[in-house]
């Protein structure tokens, strides 16, 4: 049986007083069995995260890296400064980079290829937009950004990502997929993932995002094909977050 991963992206917010709060209430829970748990920080905090939460469940993310590995970048921060003060895991392709930054399938995929050369572990983003859905054509963009960084991995790689499907549409808006769409979307994840090997479909975890909050967590985390959540906004408020991870499992 799959672990369930809980990461939340508090994308631009947060604080070094939200780091601490988060390591408070972390220290003295306990979560389900299945449940892993991970915080996406803005760089600044990637430090102090890693250092406040060593005795919490808590693992650190980052919510992007360079494709370039050190040098005249300016502004650029690499995997292996990730890998140096404490991250494990790296977001790539999330929606608002590729809309609001450029960042296409190929730029994408270097990044993948970046944070797996540093064994930072890529959660790979997914989505369509609303007009896509609209259009019919969901499946064909999911599983063409899937396919465009699969194809170019070995199998060792591919076995490494981890994969959040958010539709556009549900990010930020208060508009959460439901179940059932999130899970259809899910299983043509799983599918595509099986033609590439059944071992890597079954281990897969494959997370949603959108809109995710403690009203709505458990019955999308009781999917079969919803092994876990990429949460935004109920991030920021530890309470809502714990809640989450709670309802996981
Ligand atoms: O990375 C997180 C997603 O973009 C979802 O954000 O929970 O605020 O909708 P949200």
């Amino acid at each position: 049986m799959r672990t369930l991963l809980v990461a939340g992206n508090w994308k631009m917010n947060g604080s070094l007083a939200l780091v601490e709060a988060f390591r408070q209430t972390f220290a003295a829970v306990a979560l389900p069995a299945r449940v892993e748990v991970a915080l996406m920080v803005p760089f600044p905090y990637l430090n102090a995260a890693a250092d406040a939460f060593r005795d919490t469940p808590l693992m650190v993310g980052a919510q992007t890296l360079s494709d370039r590995t050190g040098g005249a970048f300016t502004g650029e921060v690499s995997g292996g400064m990730l890998a140096d003060v404490g991250a494990r895991l790296v977001l790539v392709g999330h929606s608002e980079r590729r809309s609001l930054f450029g960042e296409d399938d190929a730029a994408v995929l270097a990044r993948v290829k970046a944070a797996l050369a540093h064994d930072l572990t890529p959660v790979l983003c997914l989505g369509e937009t609303l007009e896509q859905r609209e259009a019919g054509r969901t499946e064909a963009v999911v599983l063409g950004q899937l396919a465009a960084v699969c194809d170019a991995l070995d199998p060792d790689e591919r076995s490494r990502l981890v994969l959040a499907y958010e539709p556009v549409w549900a990010i930020g808006t208060g508009r959460t997929a439901s179940p059932e769409q999130a899970q259809s979307v899910h299983a043509a994840i799983r599918a595509c993932l099986a033609e590439y090997s059944p071992t890597l479909a079954e281990g897969m975890q494959v997370l949603y995002g959108g809109s995710m909050k403690a009203a709505n967590a458990g019955e999308l985390l009781a999917q079969p094909d919803i092994d876990g959540g990429l949460v935004g906004g109920a991030s920021l408020q530890v309470d809502d977050f714990l809640a989450i991870c709670q309802s996981a499992g």
